[in-house]
């Protein structure tokens, strides 16, 4: 059997740890001959690819990155010489002259849409979820997250200690644009005292009566972890205003001008978390800083949890394929790998609800959610 591996997306740790699991299962357990292809479904459509034996798939357990490259391209909506363009059938023919049973897509939410739409065009499609943002439907943790937890509860440990010093208000934002796992998951392990992600929309008096009475009671400094698509309460209900326009909205001029008020809302929020700290500072008179931790929370070497995660949905990838099973994602659930038809993955995500024990714990521990 011949077999497919590419990364999607943007990078997270632990993506070598699933190649080489993918790959060793394969060659060893399975006897099949193994090719990646380089950057996405970009290298796909180019038939840019190598071939994966062992000896590649050594020393790369506790690599950061993907050895593939990665992209962000989209099969349907590739941009060729500055057009959009369909390429779903060029990527067929690559499949095909490569003679795969089976393609293995590692991917965040983006990617699982991305693979159903090749999997309905035809191909044998398995997948893996792979995002620091931990909002894959249909398994209860994504490859990266863990690492990326540990790197921005570092930073939050770190902040603790000049926060203290200067009697200050850090500001820390943490990734996640849509889900709040890592702000939640990172601020609780780093204790910090104000924790605002994208699920719970804020309000700045909260936040400032919060900083305010921790200062009452002797505490001068803060610390607030922002996931980076937190926003306020005003803003949420315009955006979700604007939303029920764009979708049920009467006449297309109407749907025409909520949609570009949705653009205009993204630029307003973009630097909210500078205009949040600016906010505090001016309402509790206290000194406030930002850190933005961006893109470090997606380097380097992956956790011990993150390796084990790779190699186990990778192996089992493997296996799946082996016995035929494709249209899936092999997700985790609980200690077992288990598949789920991408039909069920594609287009959902996996938020943080509201009545999540990480929430319950912030609320009993006192931490202001901004609500
Ligand atoms: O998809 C994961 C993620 O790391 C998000 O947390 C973040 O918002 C985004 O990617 C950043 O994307 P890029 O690498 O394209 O800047």
């Amino acid at each position: 059997m011949n077999i497919g591996i590419l990364t999607a997306g943007g990078d997270s740790p632990g993506l070598n740890a699933a190649i080489r699991g993918i790959g060793k299962a394969a060659i060893r357990s399975h006897d099949m001959s193994v090719v990646g292809f380089r950057d996405g479904f970009r290298g796909l459509m180019q038939n840019r690819h190598i071939r994966l034996d062992s000896d590649d798939l050594s020393g790369i357990l506790t690599a950061g990155g993907t050895i593939l490259g990665t992209s962000r391209d989209k099969p349907s909506r590739m941009n060729v010489g500055g057009r959009e363009m369909d390429m779903t059938g060029i990527m067929i023919e690559t499949y095909e002259a490569h003679h795969l049973d089976a393609l293995v897509c590692l991917g965040g939410g983006g990617t699982q849409k991305n693979a159903l739409h090749l999997a309905q065009a035809g191909m044998r499609i398995v997948t893996l979820p792979k995002t620091i943002d931990n909002d894959v439907a249909g398994t209860d943790i994504t490859i990266g997250f863990d690492t990326a937890m540990d790197i921005a509860t570092e930073a939050i440990d770190r902040l603790h200690s000049t926060a203290h010093s200067h009697h200050r208000i850090i500001v820390v934002e943490v990734m996640g644009h849509n889900a709040g796992w890592l702000a939640l998951g990172a601020g609780l392990a780093g204790g910090a005292d104000v924790i605002l992600i994208p699920e719970v929309p804020y309000h700045m008096d909260a936040i400032a009566e919060s900083i305010l009475a921790r200062q009452a009671a002797g505490s001068r400094f803060s610390i607030v972890a922002v996931s980076e698509g937190a926003i306020t309460a005003d803003h949420a209900a315009d955006r979700d205003r604007l939303k029920e326009i764009r979708k049920t909205g009467d006449d297309e001029g109407e749907r025409a001008t909520a949609k570009q008020g949705l653009q205009d809302l993204k630029i307003e929020t973009a630097d909210a978390t500078h205009s949040l700290a600016a906010q505090l500072e001016e309402r509790t008179r206290l000194e406030a800083r930002v850190t933005i931790l961006g893109h470090v929370q997606r380097g380097g070497t992956p956790s011990p949890l993150d390796r084990l995660l790779a190699t186990r949905l990778g192996t089992a990838a493997a296996d799946f394929v082996a016995a035929g099973r494709h249209g899936i994602m092999v997700a985790n659930s609980g200690d077992e790998a288990v598949a789920v038809p991408l039909e069920e993955v594609a287009g959902q995500r996996r938020t943080v609800p509201l009545d999540h024990p990480w929430v319950a714990t912030a609320r009993s521990l006192g931490v202001s959610l901004g609500d």
